[in-house]
């Protein structure tokens, strides 16, 4: 299988960006083949000699107090001049960020600059709404695609 499918990225030294995506879009895979971790099949990656943080949902076990230290870590990190790669499904977590990259079956499928978490889950919903619609998804008794509720329930939990 593909995990990623022909991602041309240039993340800028000292930004923070935010991966998100449904489960199983790539996420890991890409943050992997970004620090090295993961060889990619075809193309390359160049690391322009920075020190680069990479964060794989961080925040995803922690309390709302504890997850705010982190994050507030992160954006720390970046406005002293690290750069930052941290793949997250929480929108407020996300909004520490300075883009967001949305992954959908390993692509590339949008891209949030300067985001906060309400613009962050609308993009989420939508995002998640197309790729149910696409594969021909069934949606649920309530008429919504099951994933999409799950995006709001986080939302709701985070806020
Ligand atoms: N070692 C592997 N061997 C085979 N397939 C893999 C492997 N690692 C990941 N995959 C597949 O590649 C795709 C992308 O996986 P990846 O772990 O990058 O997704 P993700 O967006 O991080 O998901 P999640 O939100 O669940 O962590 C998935 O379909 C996954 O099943
Ligand atoms: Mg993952």
């Amino acid at each position: 299988m593909q995990a990623l499918r022909g991602i041309d990225l240039e993340i800028p030294a000292g930004s923070f960006t935010a991966v998100m995506g449904p489960s199983g879009s790539g996420k890991t895979t890409l943050l992997h083949c970004a620090a090295g971790l993961q060889q990619p099949t075809g193309g390359s990656v160049v690391l322009a000699g920075k020190e680069l943080v990479f964060a794989d949902e961080p925040t995803g076990a922690l309390d709302l107090r504890s997850a705010r230290e982190v994050l507030a870590l992160l954006r720390g990190l970046a406005d002293a001049g690290q750069t930052i790669g941290m793949v997250t499904h929480d929108p407020s977590a996300a909004a520490y960020s300075d883009q967001v990259l949305f992954l959908a079956d390993g692509s590339i499928v949008d891209r949030l600059p300067k985001p906060n978490a309400g613009a962050v889950a609308a993009r989420m919903a939508s995002l998640v709404e197309r790729v149910e619609s696409a594969a021909g998804a069934g949606a649920d008794a309530a008429g919504e695609p099951a994933a999409a509720f799950t995006w709001r329930a986080r939302l709701a939990q985070g806020e």
